[in-house]
């Protein structure tokens, strides 16, 4: 697919990755349509990016009167049927194998063949996902940060099957909506997580060896390192339970045991002590 043919874009799952996904698109000229299982979802979805709007007007960095065509380019639907009209897909959907596997196979046999599609996983390899799919060479990966509206970088990830022109399309798409698209190779972790989830796990280390406190390991690393959020601040946001799933992601995928999961992040996420979301990590959200 040429990246001038691509006008609508379609975003599978209005979560914290998919609304965010589905905001930047629209903020760049696409229309958008926006699947989520359940009408709730998608409400919760659109409200999110409505917020998040308001948050750039404020900033100064939309105009107000923006907001309503930006809001215009997007389309709510719970039925796969109404995608068809995509020309080039993103899949946001929960990361479970199944649920991927699934989603995949309907968005597949709807689409026209030339539409790429792009996943959003974090820690599944692409190269199996685009296996999954009847068009291995136009399947690539499309790794947002969050939040996606401020985070500058999108991994693109070249499965082994990805096409040099899907490549290149995907990089180019990505460097449309301002981001700042870096090339990776479909391994493990990618780049992002193969190298900060090892920095997490060794934060958590020096709070179970009694090293330091977690405050004393934040403060280190943004103070001496030039870190805008301490590790283990910034482990509370992701959710402890994605950084110990992720471990074990790099751990099985690269065979090597210097990536097993602390003990002391595998007794948080035990507690129910997940970070932000749950109230309590390895800081305390009141
Ligand atoms: N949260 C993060 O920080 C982050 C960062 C980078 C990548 N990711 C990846 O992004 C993906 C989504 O993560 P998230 O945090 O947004 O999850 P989420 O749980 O917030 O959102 C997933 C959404 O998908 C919907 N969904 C479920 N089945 C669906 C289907 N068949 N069709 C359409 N929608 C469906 C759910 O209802 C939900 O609204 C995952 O692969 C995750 O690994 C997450």
């Amino acid at each position: 697919m040429l990246i001038d043919s691509i006008k609508t874009v379609a975003v599978l799952g209005a979560g914290t990755m998919g609304n965010g996904i589905a905001h930047v698109f629209a903020r760049a000229g696409y229309k958008v349509i926006l699947r989520d299982v359940e009408q709730r979802f998608l409400g919760r979805g659109l409200e999110t990016i409505g917020k998040n709007l308001d948050r750039e007007i404020k900033k100064g960095k939309l105009a107000e009167t923006e907001k309503g065509i930006v809001l215009g380019r997007l389309q709510a639907v719970t039925e796969i049927g109404g995608i068809a009209p995509a020309d080039f897909v993103v899949e946001a959907v929960p990361e479970k194998v199944e649920i991927k596997r699934a989603v995949l196979a309907e968005a597949d046999s709807i689409l026209r063949p030339e539409v790429i599609i792009a996943s959003n996983t974090s820690s599944i390899s692409m190269t199996s996902l685009a296996a999954l799919t009847d068009r291995p060479d136009r399947f690539v990966g499309m790794h947002f940060m969050n939040p996606v509206p401020v985070m500058v970088l999108v991994e693109v990830i070249r499965a082994l099957q990805t096409s040099d022109a899907t490549f290149e399309t995907t990089m180019k798409l990505a460097g449309r909506l301002g981001k700042k698209p870096v090339a990776v190779n479909d391994a493990p972790g990618f780049v992002s997580n193969r190298v900060l989830m090892p920095l997490i796990n060794e934060a958590a280390y020096c709070v179970m060896e009694g090293v330091a406190t977690a405050e004393a390991v934040d403060t280190v690393m943004k103070t001496g390192m030039n870190h805008p959020m301490g590790p283990l601040e910034l482990a509370d946001f992701i959710g402890l339970d994605v950084c110990v799933d992720i471990m074990l992601v790099l751990q099985e995928g690269l065979g090597d045991p210097k990536y097993r999961a602390c003990p002391l992040l595998k007794k948080y996420v035990a507690a129910g002590w997940l970070g932000r979301k749950s109230g309590r990590g390895f800081h305390i959200y009141p």
